[in-house]
């Protein structure tokens, strides 16, 4: 945060929510008196728009247990749950193209009018139509396969980067997932780099973007560490709404947590850039620890920073049902 801020802030004292600083000494302490800011701070340093620490492949990689010769321990289920197509049960056209990854519905919907896609041996343009997994599909003149999904549910450590490729070598949340599935997955929406916690990986490209699309509400629970205990007046502050410099941003959930004063339990459904620690910074405290402890209806529950798993049956249902993606029939559930 900068520091003129903060002056203007606690300039305007008795306005506007107050500051609470603790020491370690008074942590878990709520309404302790205020102290110097504490080195914990030092613990999240979201560096981000700083030069990056360049990190090879292969490095040591944080989260990720690691050992002379040994690969990456996940605490995976040795089966994949795998999503398929039942065996050749008829299935919309354009779903098929959208499922082998080609592009949306309504894309596919464009190329299917276009009469660019042909069912075996011959070019279909009617809409709507419904096609056997069997059959042979070329879009473009290439034939196309759809993929069975994958849903992974990873515990994000520190110093990783939510996308699938990094120009600076740094490492990836595909880094650290790499062996869990053979399938080329994507991350659904960002943390930061220092924020931990609950992020999908799927190569479901319409439930992805469903999830990201901000007409969905999806909602996230984040638990914030803060440097300050946050007073009540902090806190109804982010339930009203702060301004921020994109517009005003208001959690519809806060809570305080039910052990540690400085960390409370902040529920948004937008997704901007840096959401959480802007909120924050808006009521004048800052976040030291970032942690996304629910992403629509999934929950991190106990799996430890940099592990994963596959989403069961049921959340995989739960899920498709949240992005109002109906297809219980195609799924095998
Ligand atoms: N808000 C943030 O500030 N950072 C994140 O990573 C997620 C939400």
């Amino acid at each position: 945060m900068n520091n003129s801020k903060r002056n203007k802030n606690s300039d305007s004292k008795g306005k506007g929510p107050g500051r609470k600083k603790i020491s370690d000494k008074n942590k878990g302490k709520r309404g302790s008196k205020p102290a110097k800011r504490t080195s914990a701070k030092k613990s999240y340093e979201d560096k981000d728009d700083e030069e990056p620490e360049v990190r090879r492949r292969g490095d040591s990689k944080a989260g990720v247990r690691k050992g002379k010769g040994r690969k990456h321990e996940p605490v995976v289920v040795k089966q994949q749950h795998e999503f398929r197509y039942e065996q050749d049960e008829p299935i919309r056209l354009n779903k098929y193209i959208a499922a082998a990854g080609v592009c949306s519905r309504r894309e596919a919907d464009k190329l299917i009018e276009e009469g660019k896609v042909i069912v075996n041996g011959k070019v279909t343009t009617e809409m709507g139509v419904k096609i056997k997994p069997s059959d042979k599909v070329l879009v473009d003149g290439h034939e196309i396969q759809p993929e069975e999904f994958v849903y992974i549910l990873l515990n994000k450590p520190k110093n990783t980067i939510s996308t699938t490729d990094d120009e600076k070598d740094r490492n990836t949340v595909i880094d650290v997932i790499e062996n869990a599935t053979g399938k080329r997955v994507y991350p659904v929406g960002r943390l930061d780099r220092n924020t931990t916690g609950l992020i999908l990986l799927t190569n479901d490209g319409e439930l992805a973007h469903r999830l990201m699309h901000p007409s969905f509400e999806i909602r996230k629970v984040y638990q914030v560490e803060t440097d300050v205990i946050l007073s009540d007046e902090q806190l109804s502050a982010l339930r009203t709404g702060v301004e921020l410099e994109d517009g005003p941003a208001r959690a519809y959930k806060v809570d305080r947590h039910p052990v540690l004063a400085n960390v409370i339990r902040l529920s948004i459904i937008e997704g901007r850039n840096h959401q959480v620690k802007r909120m924050i910074d808006a009521v004048n405290a800052e976040v030291i620890n970032l942690k996304r402890i629910i992403y629509a209806g999934l929950e991190i529950g106990d799996l430890r920073l940099g592990k994963y798993r596959n989403l069961t049956r049921k959340e995989v249902f739960e899920l498709r049902q949240v992005a109002k993606i109906l297809d219980k029939k195609s799924l095998k559930l």
